[in-house]
């Protein structure tokens, strides 16, 4: 007897269909193939070798796996490559490059010890990149909303605050002197 097949679907016999996506990553063109399950997040590690993208939870809890999609903070582990068909990508390797100074954001975390082991920094930074990349600065309900979405097992959240509070002043001037 035959496995059933719901309608439009192939057997599940049949291969996994291959596609070539074109995007472009931190600027740089690229075309490539890929199966239609590779998540976002192995292809960037595995295909490309940028593995500043981490992989914590690998259900779209951690936020460890945070890119910018079309400047927009995207959990990698819960998209398919072929959803960043024709996309600008920009992941942490690409925010500063060929020994040109840290980004505000990066600089921020530095200076305020917004890591220990590292694991959660790369989301943190690309959506903190996000927050600093808006018309306005965020409110901090926002700013609070968007933070919510990492979780860091170190730092006890104080000093990731911090750093992101300093790269929004930075970025939008401190609030108090701009009312
Ligand atoms: S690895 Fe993607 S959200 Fe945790
Ligand atoms: S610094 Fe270790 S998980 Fe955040």
């Amino acid at each position: 007897m035959s496995t059933p097949t719901a309608p439009g679907l192939p057997p599940l016999s049949e291969p996994t269909a291959w596609h070539t996506i074109s995007l472009t990553v931190n600027g740089e063109p690229v075309t490539a193939q890929v199966e239609s399950r590779l998540l976002l997040s192995d292809f960037l590690r595995t295909r490309l070798g940028l593995t500043g993208t981490h992989t914590g939870c690998e259900h779209g809890v951690c936020g460890a796996c945070t890119v910018l999609l079309d400047d927009a903070p995207v959990r990698t582990c819960l998209t398919l490559a072929v959803q960043a068909a024709g996309a600008e990508l920009r992941t942490v390797e690409g925010l500063t490059q060929d020994g040109r100074p840290l980004t505000p954001v990066q600089r921020a975390f530095h200076e305020q010890h917004g890591m220990q082991c590292g694991f959660c920094t790369p989301g943190y930074v690309m959506t903190c990149t996000a927050l600093t990349e808006r018309a306005c600065r965020p409110d901090d309900d926002t700013v609070a909303d968007e933070l919510s979405g990492h979780l860091c097992r170190c730092t006890g959240y104080q000093n990731i605050r911090a750093a992101v509070r300093q790269a929004l002043d930075e970025r939008y001037g401190q609030q108090e002197e701009t009312s």
